[in-house]
């Protein structure tokens, strides 16, 4: 992990709607702007999701970026995922939903995803320049709005909740974790302890190809670890889960 760097000031600068907060933050990034920015819009017009994917963004959803300028390098980055991961997760399960990670970005129940993570960065070779940590979660949305694998705080729960205290809790707890430096192999602990799929069978598609095993864990650098039908242990850095026999 890097070093320490002490308590954090938030700066949250609000927008009624814009194309994606992860699109101003690196702007304001560029301009020179601190650590713990954080861009949050009611509605995004072209939210992006991983792998170029759109990310439905209307009104409802918790939608914001952060900027961060972690000391450390690239390999950092899976790690900061996974702790911004396992917070979401601990914060919405505080809503009394029974909310599990997923690798590499999602948090989910069964009957489906909640909130995803796309990290976005400059980086050169020896060090990361900024990181935008950008988060969608469907917060207050009628799951008719959201893609059929999507599901949303108030569908589980039956009522809306306040967006701005989910936020503040996500901000807080990030902002004192992300402060603590704690090991890797704590931050993956965590979150392999909420995981999902934990010791179920999977199928990850990477790069054309579909490889199926059972999920024994991560590597201390939050690689996906796989057991296959022939005992093969693979070890991934990326790639699309899914849980057998379910489509989450
Ligand atoms: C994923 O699961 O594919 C990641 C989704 C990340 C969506 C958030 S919403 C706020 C921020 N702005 C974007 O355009 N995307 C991220």
């Amino acid at each position: 992990m890097g070093q320490k760097r002490g308590p954090a000031e938030l700066k949250i600068l609000h927008y009624d709607s814009l194309e994606s907060t992860n699109t101003t933050a690196r702007r304001l990034a560029e301009k020179g702007a601190p650590e713990w920015t954080v861009v949050v819009s009611e509605v995004q017009t072209k939210g992006r999701g991983r792998n170029g994917r759109n990310w439905i963004s209307p009104r409802g959803g918790l939608w914001f970026s952060i900027l961060l300028r972690p000391v450390g390098t690239v390999e950092y980055l899976r790690i900061l995922q996974l702790l911004v991961g396992s917070i979401v997760c601990e914060v919405i399960e505080d809503y009394q939903i029974p909310a599990r990670t997923k690798w590499p970005n999602d948090i989910v129940v069964e009957s489906g995803k909640l909130a995803g993570i796309l990290i976005e960065t400059k980086v050169t070779p020896l060090q990361v320049v900024y990181a935008i940590i950008g988060l969608g979660v469907n917060v207050n949305i009628d799951e008719a709005l959201l893609p059929e694998e999507a599901t949303s705080i108030s569908t589980l729960l039956g009522r809306s909740i306040d967006r701005d205290i989910l936020l503040q809790n996500i901000l807080e707890q990030l902002n004192e974790e992300y402060d603590q430096q704690c090991e890797n192999d704590k931050i993956v602990a965590d979150w392999w302890d909420k995981c999902i799929h934990r010791n179920r069978l999977v199928q990850v598609d990477i790069e054309g190809k579909t490889i199926q095993g059972v999920n024994t864990g991560l590597s201390n650098l939050g690689q996906l670890i796989l057991k296959t039908k022939q005992a093969d242990l693979i070890v991934l850095d990326e790639g699309t889960l899914r849980i057998n026999p379910s489509q989450l």
